[in-house]
């Protein structure tokens, strides 16, 4: 075997199944266009709906090197030679093309003749059903009966990647180090009862099937394959070095956590433990901070903020008090920028977003770390309600209140600490939705634990009703009177309460002599909608018979806008790139608004893009689908857990075919060709890599439009222009406005602007009268005329009470005419007084209202 490094292996992989007929296509995304998956976890994931038989595929043969995160195991990470969140998996597909023969062939194929690994090296299992694979390796490839090992399904049975999906049983490759370390005495050492010394370095899957929800299997039309070999693996075998951290990829970060830290790997093993861990996870940090994936406390932001968290802590551990992950960054990128262009246009945002988190955390870990160690001390133990604390005040996450108590050896114990969350949870439902209700929602603890609202505002606007608790000021009453506004809890609402960013309906309920305006409506905890509502007549009682009216025009212009947000999000995601996503959304009747991360503002061109497209599609009238899929099933990944946390197990897909497909909880128009026009009003930054849209659709253009008309209109009016021709004609008043200026700034006021007489001695003057110009400016005017002219210049400036001017008398003239005398002479008419040289002079008055009479008189006054 000779040495390769993962560059080379990753190429070699790609051009050998090229050459077998495959297309190679680039790394899908780390975030799957798949509701069942906060993360592509394996080669297969961007090609499910193919291996489903959902999607007929254009090439039947593919193969490809993909970023995958998986957080399973997460807290195995830096504790094992092989353990990651971040990974690359190479990967074959068939999709109904070839089969087992092949499949095991050609990776029987690569890795004895192109990697060159010893035969003897090689060891495989197979499903202990599955003959036929037994077969191919024992008759066509001649490997030993001994070396292939029959297993049941827990270890040879794949898939599905999610709650339900294509699946099938496999065949693994595995390598042997050589490591005799952990091989049972007396027997022969086998990848059955020695992991540490054998490796599985390829799962090769015949995806034949599909489980359902049930977990029950049902065979696929088509039969596939589905290989999925990790590179860090195959990069320790080929660099003969039995952890995946000593290989070419890890090398170089590891190098620079030294650089960091000043710790020295492989000289203290829990230090190691440590540098692994950092070592590993800033890759899937920038990874996923280049996929537009920020910090958050839900969902995949949250999955971040846990691997920010974790690696941070055990920088701490290092010795490190300052953000520095950040740092590491770059040698991510130098290692892996060429491979994945997308670390290399991201790596800023990725640095800004990471720091900015490492700074937030600091701040509140070593406090959180603190408190452990008090409440360690006071009490011999941590117990739930003080992991809970932990995590609430000094956002400790409970991971790593674990991690740190073992690591301490101090007893823990969280068996309640779900339940804490649940009611913080209930709580916090309660701040955001309304806080002058928060204090008040005791009340809801007298309705039965089973009892739920049911909602039906997806199919009716309009429904019967009977009230089941009444509330006023956070006490239930059995009946409340006209003008109060009570709290009331329905058995059946059309109206839907504000959530995931759509506001709440608002309308009237209806009863025998009585009537009532919904203003607000919120879910106060899971199923429990409390309508707030003012009596407008009659009184309304426990029990009673209602009819609930929703808003119609406004309910169905926030659904034209809820369904506008789902387009403008999947074309941002097409214009702009795949990193854009969803960071916060208002969906209102009057306007969306949507959040999303993206690096730089938009430009004119892509946003009329943008809206081009959104509005072919709203053009096209698509039908807009609405699914419900089941998650009763439990859920091996933790990554699933926080999916049904989010969304409760059964989530509501929400599906514009071909364009978009979200999971949501919203009300939406049935077909995109009711949102009628969508426009947008503007973009602009929100914080670091996050932008924000607001846009329009239906009734709310048609309001842009006459108000657009309206002030058209006027300017028409106010122009005395056609309206082709408003924009010329404002843009010249413009010009002359400013020419206008500098004129005057320059003292340059034309002859125009100045009138001119004739003496008898035929010597002219020139007079004019501004007003407000300073007298500075007066005096640079007369200069330009006289540079011109041979005369006198007399120039007033009037101001509101006080007048001040100027005389200018051409050298060759003062003989006859003295500027000075001319000056006080007219000042004594203003009321003021003045003086100067011959050739210059100034004066000031408090009467402009004289000036009309100096004019008449400025013969007699010359002289
Ligand atoms: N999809 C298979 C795996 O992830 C190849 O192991």
């Amino acid at each position: 075997m000779r040495y390769m490094t993962s560059e080379e292996i990753r190429e070699a992989f790609l051009r050998f199944f090229e050459k077998k007929g495959h297309k190679i296509l680039p790394s899908a995304s780390l975030i799957p266009d798949d509701p069942q998956l906060l993360f592509t976890v394996a080669g297969m994931v961007p090609f499910k709906p193919i291996f489903w038989g959902k999607v007929e595929p254009v090439y039947t043969r593919i193969a490809t090197c993909q970023k995958c995160l998986r957080t399973v195991d997460i807290e195995n990470v830096g504790k094992t030679p092989r353990h990651h969140t971040f990974f690359e998996m190479l990967g074959n597909f068939s999709f109904g093309d070839y089969f087992k023969e092949e499949a095991i062939e050609w990776a029987w194929e690569f890795l004895t003749q192109v990697l060159g690994v010893p035969e003897e090296k090689l060891w495989v299992s197979v499903y202990e059903e599955d003959e036929e694979a037994f077969r191919i390796w024992n008759e066509k490839i001649g490997l030993p009966e001994r070396k292939i090992l029959r297993m049941g399904k827990e270890d040879n049975f794949w898939g599905p990647a999610g709650p339900t999906g294509p699946c099938g049983p496999d065949t693994e490759i595995f390598y042997d180090t050589g490591y005799s370390e952990g091989c049972p005495d007396g027997e022969e050492c086998t990848p059955a009862n020695s992991e540490g010394r054998f490796v599985e370095i390829w799962n090769l899957v015949f995806t034949e099937y599909y489980q359902d929800e049930k977990g029950e299997l049902h065979p696929l039309s088509r039969k596939n394959i589905d290989t999925g070999a990790g590179l860090e693996r195959f990069c320790a075998m080929m660099q003969g070095v039995y952890s995946n951290f000593d290989t070419d990829l890890f090398k170089p970060i590891i190098e620079r956590i030294e650089d960091l830290t000043s710790a020295v790997y492989k000289t203290d093993e829990k230090k190691d433990i440590s540098i692994r861990v950092i070592a590993d996870h800033i890759r899937a940090i920038t990874f996923l901070i280049s996929e537009g994936i920020f910090p958050s406390n839900e969902g995949r932001g949250y999955v971040l903020r846990r691997i920010i968290r974790r690696a941070m802590r055990h920088g701490i551990l290092l010795g490190m008090n300052e953000p520095f992950l950040y740092k590491i960054v770059d040698a991510v990128v130098n290692k892996m920028g060429k491979i994945y262009p997308e670390i290399v246009q991201g790596e800023k945002m990725v640095k800004e977003v990471l720091s900015a988190e490492e700074s937030r955390f600091l701040r509140t870990l070593e406090q959180g770390m603190r408190v452990f160690d008090e409440l360690a001390e006071q009490k011999g133990k941590i117990e739930s309600q003080d992991a809970f604390k932990l995590y609430d005040t000094y956002g400790l996450p409970l991971e790593l209140t674990l991690e740190i108590a073992k690591e301490k050896g101090v007893e823990i114990d969280v068996k309640d600490f779900d339940k804490y969350m649940a009611e913080q949870q209930k709580k916090s439902r309660l701040a955001t939705g309304n806080v002058e209700f928060a204090k008040r929602y005791d009340y809801l603890d007298e309705l039965p634990t089973s009892f739920r609202v049911k909602f039906t505002g997806y199919e009716k606007l309009e429904d019967e009703s009977e009230v089941v608790l009444i509330a006023k000021e956070g006490r239930t009453v059995e009946e409340a009177y006209e003008k109060d506004v009570a709290e009331v809890i329905f058995s059946v609402t059309p109206f839907y309460a504000e959530k995931g960013g759509q506001v709440a309906d608002t309308g009237v309920a209806e009863w025998k002599n009585g009537k009532g305006f919904v203003e607000y409506v919120f879910e106060a905890s899971e199923g429990i909608v409390v309508h707030r509502i003012k009596i407008l007549e009659g009184k309304l009682r426990k029990g009673e018979k209602v009819i609930l009216k929703v808003d119609k025009k406004r309910r169905e212009a926030t659904m034209r806008n809820h369904t506008a947000t789902h387009l403008l999000h999947a074309a941002l995601r097409r214009i702009l790139g795949p990193h854009v996503r969803q960071a916060g959304s208002l969906v209102a009747p009057e306007r969306l608004r949507f959040d999303f991360t993206h690096y730089k503002s938009l430009s004119k061109e892509e946003i009329m893009q943008i809206e081009n497209l959104v509005n072919e599609w709203i053009m096209e009238a698509i039908p807009v689908e609405v699914r419900y899929t089941s998650y009763e099933e439990a859920v091996k990944s933790g990554v699933i857990a926080l999916f049904t946390e989010k969304y409760g197990d059964v989530v509501r897909v929400v599906e514009v075919p071909g364009v978009s497909k979200e999971l949501c909880g919203g009300t939406h128009v049935r077909n995109t060709g009711q949102i009628g026009l969508f426009k947008i009003l503007s973009e602009e930054s929100v914080s670091s890599g996050v932008r924000r849209i607001e846009a329009v659709t239906g009734f709310e253009i048609l309001k842009l439009v006459r108000d657009y008309e309206f002030i058209i209109s006027h300017l028409k009016e106010i122009l005395g222009s056609k309206e082709d021709e408003i924009v010329d004609r404002v843009l010249n008043l413009k010009k002359k406005v400013k020419e206008l200026e500098k004129k005057l700034s320059q003292g340059k006021i034309s002859e125009e602007t100045v009138s001119e007489r004739r003496l008898e001695d035929g010597i002219r003057v020139y007079y004019g009268i501004f007003d407000e110009v300073d007298v500075r400016h007066l005096g640079g005017i007369a200069d330009n005329i006289l540079k011109k002219n041979r005369g006198i210049v007399v120039l007033f400036s009037r101001f509101e009470n006080k007048v001040s001017l100027v005389v200018k008398v051409s050298d060759e003239l003062t003989d006859k005419y003295n500027a000075s005398t001319i000056a006080r002479n007219i000042a004594k008419l203003l009321g003021g007084s003045g003086g100067g040289r011959k050739n210059f002079a100034q004066a000031g008055g408090k009467r402009p209202e004289m000036i009309k009479t100096v004019l008449e008189q400025l013969e007699d006054l010359l002289r």
